[in-house]
C-alpha cells in the first residue's frame, strides 16, 4: 500500500521509520519530510498547512493511507478532507481534535461527562475574568483557548500575575486568536504523568508509558520546550494507574465523544496531574508527542503500519499490541540558543558513525541536506535514541551516541531519564 506521512518532525522520522519496516507498505512518501526521513521515505515539499496541496498530492499518487503527525492539519480538518474523497487517514476529525485545539471545548466536556480536571471558568472579556480571578484568589492558571504552540498556559503565582497573564493573552493578543477566550483554573498539586491510548471510535488500546522533560537544562530548570528527550516506560505509569486513568479519563471521553457525534479517532494523548484524589486531566493532544513517540517507536514490536491501520478502521477491539521488552530513551540535541534565537545552517558530522552503535537511532528534526552535507535547519534537530535492558542501559547507550556525533552547534540535558533512574 501506498502511504503518505505528514509532517518533518522527529516524531514523523520516528513514525516513517517504524511504517517502512512494515511489509505492507509499498511506498511511503512523507511531506515535507527533513533529511532524515529522506532516508526511508520520499519527502515531497508540501507545506503541513497546505491542504490543498496535500489533496492534490494524494490524488495524483494514489496514496491509500494518511497518517498525521501534527495538530495544525488536524484541527484545520484534514482527515475531513481526506473522508470526503474516501482516503483513510490516522488521526481524528476537526471536530474531535477539538479535544486538542480548544480547552475551553475540553473543560466543558469533562464538566458535562464527570471526568475529573480542575475547577474552571471561561472568558471571552477580560475584565469579567479578572473578576474571576480577584475572587478565587492565587495560585491560578490562565490559559489561551486555542493552539498556542505550548505556550499558552500561565502558571499564576499571585493575583497580579495572573491580571498580566489576561492582559498578555486577551488584550495583547499574544496568540492572536488562540487567546479571543482564555480558560481560568484551579492549580493542581501532585506529580505530572502523559499517558497514551489509540482510539478508533469505540475502543481504545492503552500504548506503553512515556514521558518528556520540558524544560531545556538539567534537573528540569529554565525555560520550557517542545521537550528536550523523553523514556519509556514512565514508572509512575504503574498498571493499577494505568487503570484509574482508563476507567476515569479515556474511556468516560470516548464515550462523551461518541455521545456528542464527534467519534474521537487517533492516538488520544492526556496530560494528567496525579493529585492525592487521583489522575486528573491537565488537557489533552489529540497526536503523538514529540519526542515521546520516538522510544514508543523504537519499543514496538506490533506492526506499526497494521496497528495505524486498525485504529483508522476501526478494529482496535480485535488488534494484539506487542512491545519489546527493552526500555528506550531519547536525547534531543537542539541548535545553541534554543528555545530563544538559534542559528541555522551549522553542519552535523559523525551521524554514521552514532547510527553504527548497536541499539542506537538517531531520528532528525529540524534538518536539512545541503551538497551532501547536514545542516541543522531549526531549534530541535536531532532525537538520539537508544534501546537497554533499564533505562539507565538505555540512557547510557543514547548518551554515547551523542559523544561520537561532531555539532559544534549544537547542545543537548546531560540527565535525560533521571526521574525514572
Ligand atoms: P501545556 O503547555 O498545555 O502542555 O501545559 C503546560 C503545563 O502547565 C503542564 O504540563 C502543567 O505542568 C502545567 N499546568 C497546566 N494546567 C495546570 C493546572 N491546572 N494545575 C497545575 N499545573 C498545570
Ligand atoms: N512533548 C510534548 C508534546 O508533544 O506536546
Amino acid at each position: 500500500m501506498k502511504v503518505l506521512v505528514i509532517g518533518s518532525g522527529g516524531r514523523e522520522h520516528a513514525l516513517c521509520w517504524a511504517i517502512a519496516k512494515s511489509p505492507k507498505c509499498d511506498e511511503l512518501f512523507c511531506a515535507p519530510g527533513n533529511a532524515g526521513i529522506d532516508q526511508v521515505a520520499i519527502t515531497v515539499p508540501i507545506a503541513i498547512d497546505d491542504l490543498d496541496g496535500i489533496l492534490d498530492f494524494v490524488a495524483a499518487n494514489a496514496i491509500d493511507f494518511v497518517v498525521v503527525g501534527p495538530e495544525g492539519p488536524l484541527v484545520a480538518g484534514l482527515v475531513d478532507r481526506l473522508d470526503e474523497v474516501g482516503i483513510k487517514a490516522f488521526g481524528p476529525t476537526a471536530a474531535a481534535a477539538q479535544l486538542e485545539g480548544s480547552k475551553a471545548f475540553t473543560k466543558d466536556l469533562c464538566a458535562k461527562y464527570g471526568i475529573p480536571t480542575a475547577e474552571y471558568a471561561r472568558f471571552d472579556e477580560p475584565d469579567a475574568a479578572k473578576e474571576y480571578i480577584r475572587i478565587q484568589g492565587a495560585p491560578i492558571v490562565v490559559k489561551a483557548d486555542g493552539l498556542a504552540a505550548g505556550k499558552g498556559v500561565i502558571l499564576c503565582r499571585n493575583e497580579n500575575e495572573a491580571y498580566a497573564a489576561i492582559d498578555h493573552i486577551m488584550t495583547e493578543q499574544a496568540f492572536g486568536e488562540a487567546g479571543a477566550e482564555a480558560v481560568i483554573e484551579k492549580m493542581l498539586v501532585g506529580e505530572e504523568a502523559s499517558f497514551f491510548a489509540l482510539v478508533d471510535g469505540k475502543t481504545a488500546l492503552p500504548l506503553v508509558a512515556a514521558q518528556d522533560h520540558k524544560a531545556v537544562f538539567d534537573g528540569d530548570e529554565g525555560p520550557n520546550t517542545g521537550g528536550m528527550g523523553a523514556y519509556s516506560p514512565a514508572p509512575i505509569v504503574t498498571d493499577a494507574l494505568t487503570k484509574r486513568v482508563m476507567d476515569e479519563i479515556i474511556n468516560p471521553t470516548i464515550r462523551a465523544m461518541a455521545a456528542e457525534g464527534m467519534p474521537y479517532k487517533g492516538v488520544l494523548y492526556a496530560g494528567l496531574m496525579i493529585t492525592e484524589k487521583g489522575p486528573e486531566l491537565i488537557e489533552y493532544n489529540a497526536r503523538f508527542g514529540d519526542p515521546e513517540c520516538q522510544p514508543m517507536m523504537m519499543r514496538l514490536k506490533s506492526d506499526a503500519l497494521d496497528m495505524l491501520l486498525a485504529c483508522a478502521e476501526g478494529r482496535l477491539d480485535k488488534f494484539k499490541l506487542e512491545w519489546r521488552k527493552d526500555a528506550a530513551l531519547c536525547v534531543v540535541m537542539a541548535a545553541e540558543g534554543y528555545p530563544g534565537a538559534y542559528k541555522k545552517g551549522s553542519e552535523i558530522k559523525g551521524l554514521d558513525k552514532a547510527e553504527d552503535l548497536a541499539d542506537v537511532v538517531v531520528f532528525h528534526a529540524g534538518t536539512l541536506e545541503e551538497d551532501g552535507r547536514i545542516v541543522a535547519n531549526g531549534g530541535r534537530v536531532l532525537n538520539v535514541t537508544a534501546l537497554g535492558e533499564t533505562v539507565k542501559e538505555a540512557q547510557k547507550r543514547a548518551y554515547q551516541a551523542v559523544a561520537v556525533l561532531d555539532w559544534p552547534g549544537g547542545f543537548c540535558r546531560s540527565d535525560i531519564g533521571w526521574r525514572a533512574i
